[in-house]
């Protein structure tokens, strides 16, 4: 390989010339909805912020102690492991065999990540060749797709439908796709429809992928947010799944602590040390101090997670009874922490829709064309305020005569 002597001069073009890359990833007509919401809240407007899924519940007590402590301790300020504490590993597995009875060796089937976003891009760089496909349901979370496209790939959208009740119809995947497929997401609790699934689902993906070797990618970010008794399944409670499976947990929404950046990644021991690869040539690890303070959560009791949920699906219901009231009739989020709502005449496109309600109601929210093709139609609201606030916003609506006359 020759390197370029740092003498040799650049021309200018070259030198301006960003990566292709960047260009398969457009985000730019959503940052401006952004621009806009900042410039209203710069003017003292009162915006009810309903965009992101970053929860404003506060983290556990238990963590922001440990984190006290574990910012006194000098052997925390060096470089972390490369392949994460050891006692966080043994946490995560503890944690993972008493909440749905499956067995993941702490040595090399967990790792620690700076959030699952982090490790899903790193997991599409790991995979995915230029030209190499990935599976998606449609509307997706969008590093689901972007990772692959990051990495050169291309992404199959499968569309989720009211009419399906948001899961894939896995018999309409042609076989073509499924031959050249290299990964299939799956992830429910679902942002941003907020549907769930059943037991069943999960065997006939985790059937089908085996059948088709590909690596199902279960994204279990929503675990513990489930709704009216609802229980959220990991996939490694299908048996085989550890065979062509991995799965993403997060500490950003179960413990309200998605400015922390910690998760971790779970399964098939070869991909996740293809992850790590990538992990260790781009990064340290996650901070000493966060995993420190993270393991305390592990300990805190299945019925706390409970009561979390609780608070959302209260949130829920308050939004959706005021919601019926002025025409959305739309099915009822079984977890998660979202309203997924349908574009209502006469807005031409859900940024339409968002820039009204940002400009007349005063409420942001993100439009579904950004999760994908088959989220065009909708917009999503995140229930990240409290009660009074997602009803206020409601009110506002009306007011603003933003009702449901499709
Ligand atoms: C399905 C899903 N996965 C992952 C994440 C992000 O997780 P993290 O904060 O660990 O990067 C989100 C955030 O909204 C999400 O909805």
């Amino acid at each position: 390989m020759t390197i370029k002597s740092e003498e040799e001069p650049k021309s200018q073009k070259e030198f301006l010339k960003l990566a292709d890359r960047l260009s398969y990833v457009p985000s730019y007509i959503f940052a401006k909805l952004d621009a806009e919401k900042q410039e209203l809240q710069k003017k003292g407007v009162d915006v009810i912020d309903l965009s992101l899924g970053s929860p404003d519940l506060p983290s556990p007590e238990v963590v922001i102690e440990e984190c006290i402590k574990a910012v006194k301790e000098p052997i925390n300020y060096r470089y972390p492991p490369f392949w994460g504490q050891t006692k966080f590993k043994q946490a995560a597995s503890e944690w993972m065999n008493k909440r749905f009875s499956v067995n993941l060796s702490p040595e090399n089937e967990i790792l620690p990540l700076s959030g699952s976003k982090e490790g899903i891009t790193h997991l599409a760089f790991a995979i995915i060749n230029p030209g190499d496909l990935t599976i998606v349901p449609s509307p997706y979370y969008p590093v689901h797709a972007r990772g692959t496209l990051l990495a050169g790939g291309m992404v199959h959208e499968l569309p989720l439908t009211e009419k399906n009740n948001f899961i894939p119809d896995l018999d309409s995947i042609p076989q073509s796709v499924l031959d050249k497929a290299k990964l299939f997401f799956i992830s429910y609790p679902n942002n941003p429809t907020g549907a769930t699934c059943d037991f069943e689902f999960l065997e006939r993906v985790v059937h089908l992928c085996k059948k088709n070797q590909i690596l199902l990618v279960s994204d279990l970010a929503y675990s513990e947010l489930t709704f009216d008794g609802r229980i959220a399944h990991s996939i490694f409670e299908v048996d085989g799944a550890k065979d062509i499976a991995i799965e993403f947990h997060t500490f950003s929404k179960t413990y309200s602590m998605a400015g922390w950046r910690i998760a971790f990644v779970v399964g098939n021991s070869k991909i996740i040390s293809a992850i790590y690869e990538i992990k260790t040539n781009t990064d340290y690890g996650v901070c000493n101090i966060i995993q420190s303070a993270s393991i305390k959560a592990f300990s805190i009791s299945l019925s706390e997670h409970k009561k979390t949920a609780k608070i959302y699906e209260e949130r829920r219901d308050v939004m959706l009874t005021k919601l019926k009231k002025i025409g959305w009739n739309i099915p009822t989020p079984g977890g998660a922490m979202y309203i997924w709502l349908p574009v209502p005449k006469p807005y031409k496109s859900s940024f339409d829709f968002c820039s009204a309600l940002l400009h007349k109601a005063h409420i942001a929210t993100i439009p579904g064309g950004s999760f994908g093709t088959y989220g065009e139609d909708y917009v999503r609201i995140a229930l990240v305020d409290k009660k009074e606030r997602l009803s206020l916003a409601v009110d506002r609506m009306e007011k603003a005569g933003i009702v449901f006359l499709r």
